[in-house]
């Protein structure tokens, strides 16, 4: 294994930003091998240097987190049923044994999916009760009508009878067709049903946000990307969604546009 910073391997594994491992180094708080290191970028080698931080010893492995930009023809799943499965898109290096799809994209639909080893944080964010805004922009068959804000807002009923929890839903100026939908829950298909309900019909539907992870503008269809520790955390922060729709608006509406 390449040897690599102390700062690094201490905020990969948890709860300690670089200028807090700084500082606990400069206090004396940090021990590599059963030796005081005061200086946080140090070099060692993650594979056989053992850390302590204020007299906890830290694991050598780690959770790994990716975000993937899916595309289109993917199942999320890690095995190949309908299709092929979106851990072929991951790279060997970024990929671990126990990795696994963090949420479900319908096979045609695009965007934002997690991918980790860590069932714990997965299981934390997939909990009905922490109930983690979804972000979606579609494109929809028939133009957006104002009456949809309400409606989605007091609840649709699908056409199984299941009532869906408030959701938000906003125009995109740029386009009539365009539009933004918030769901706080994720039943089978549910955004497509959703619009279905009201007489619409999407064409083509991408996740641009999960909690506060929002799809970064320079991943393309197809590529993944490994978060850091604070990006995962920033999951449990959620956007303001006008807010929200404002800053991407633009960025988002181009990608869809396009499709
Ligand atoms: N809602 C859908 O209809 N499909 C998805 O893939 C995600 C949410």
């Amino acid at each position: 294994m390449p040897l690599i910073r102390l700062d690094r391997f201490i905020s990969e594994r948890g709860e300690f930003t670089r200028s807090r491992i700084k500082e606990l180094a400069a206090k004396g708080q940090i021990r590599v091998n059963g030796a005081v290191v005061k200086k946080s970028d140090t070099k060692i080698d993650p594979d056989c240097d053992e850390v302590e931080v204020q007299g906890s010893r830290l694991s050598a492995e780690r959770h790994r987190y990716i975000l993937l930009n899916k595309p289109a023809g993917y199942v999320s799943s890690t095995e190949e049923h309908d299709g092929p499965s979106v851990m072929e898109l991951v790279p060997p290096e970024m990929r671990t044994k126990n990795m696994f799809p963090a949420g479900r994209l319908d096979k045609d639909s695009l965007g934002a999916l997690m991918l980790t080893d860590d069932g714990e944080l997965a299981h934390r964010m997939l909990s009905p009760r922490k109930h983690i805004p979804k972000i979606y922009i579609v494109k929809l068959a028939h133009p957006f009508q104002s009456k949809y804000v309400d409606l989605f807002s007091e609840g649709i009923t699908l056409s199984d009878g299941y009532q869906c929890l408030p959701a938000k839903v906003s125009s995109v100026e740029s386009s009539e067709t365009l539009a933004f939908i918030e769901l706080s829950e994720g039943k089978y298909h549910q955004v497509k049903r959703m619009f279905a309900a009201v007489e619409n019909h999407v064409e083509v539907l991408m996740r641009v946000s999960v909690g506060g992870l929002v799809l970064p503008e320079k991943l393309s269809f197809g590529e993944s990307m490994e978060l850091l520790h604070k990006d995962v955390e920033n999951l449990f922060k959620p956007p303001d969604f006008n807010a929200f729709c404002r800053e991407f608006s633009g960025v988002f509406s181009a990608i869809l546009i396009n499709i």
